[in-house]
């Protein structure tokens, strides 16, 4: 109960996670967790990010993993996946420390499994036997079908739709409104742009847009 959570990121994607944590708080007694505060490369220690303190920058990590803290990866930036997924393995965080939520108004399927460090929030649906790896995103009113298996790090935008049967690779974005057909393999790092409606597999770093959904351009590697 109350376990203190470290939030790396700022008010975007991190934000969201704050406040999730407090409605579940404040409005369904669900005290698991309490927001300690937030790692921030970009904003000076001591200023706030939603009313909750910079303890720092990425580096101080190291303090608070010898500490009784938990944390959620909340740095997200879409088409920058390998990168930000790069940034995650050098913070050396151990599975047992990462923070998992799920918003009470959530509905999880049977036989669904869910990695350490998974969001879902508000009014998500995650049907039966789907599998969500570590630290993946799905925003508020995402519906996720059935037998989905769904790897780490990926980002559900708010309203993205996937259908069942999908085999969703590492760090993938499926973005605002996005629509993704059944039987559909989305390769690492690839990208369904907003409001697209994915029918056909997307390449490892492919970045699709529209209906139906066409190459963009790849997601570039970056140092
Ligand atoms: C896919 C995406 C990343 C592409 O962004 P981008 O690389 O900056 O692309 P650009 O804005 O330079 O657009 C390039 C071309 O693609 C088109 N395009 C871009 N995104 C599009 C989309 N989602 N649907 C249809 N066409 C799109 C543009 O109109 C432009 O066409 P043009 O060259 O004929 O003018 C972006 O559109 C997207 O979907 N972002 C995610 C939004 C989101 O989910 N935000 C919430 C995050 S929490």
């Amino acid at each position: 109960m109350n376990k203190k959570v470290i939030i790396i990121g700022g008010d975007g994607n991190g934000g969201v996670a704050a406040s999730c944590i407090e409605d579940m708080r404040n409005k369904y007694d669900i005290l698991d967790y309490e927001v300690y505060g937030f790692l921030n490369d970009y904003i000076e220690k001591g200023k706030l990010i939603n009313g909750y303190p910079v303890l720092g920058g990425l580096k101080d990590i190291t303090t608070y993993l010898e500490g009784d803290y938990y944390f959620i990866y909340a740095i997200h930036s879409i088409t920058h996946a390998p990168l930000r997924i790069r940034l995650f393995e050098s913070l050396n965080i151990p599975d047992e420390k990462l923070a998992t939520l799920v918003h009470p108004t959530a509905f999880i399927g049977h036989g669904v499994q869910l990695e350490p460090g998974v969001m879902i929030m508000a009014n998500s649906y995650i049907g039966p036997e789907t599998t969500i790896g570590k630290c993946t995103f799905v925003m508020a009113n995402c519906s996720i079908g059935h037998n989905n298996t769904i790897d780490g790090f990926c980002h559900f935008s708010v309203s993205a739709c996937c259908s069942s049967v999908l085999t969703i690779g590492k760090g993938c974005d499926v973005a605002l409104n996005a629509t993704v057909m059944e039987k559909v393999t989305m390769g690492d790092y690839s990208v369904a742009g907003a409001g697209s409606l994915v029918l056909k597999d997307v390449a490892p770093y492919e970045v699709v847009v529209g209906s139906p959904a066409k190459h963009l351009k790849f997601v570039k590697e970056e140092k």
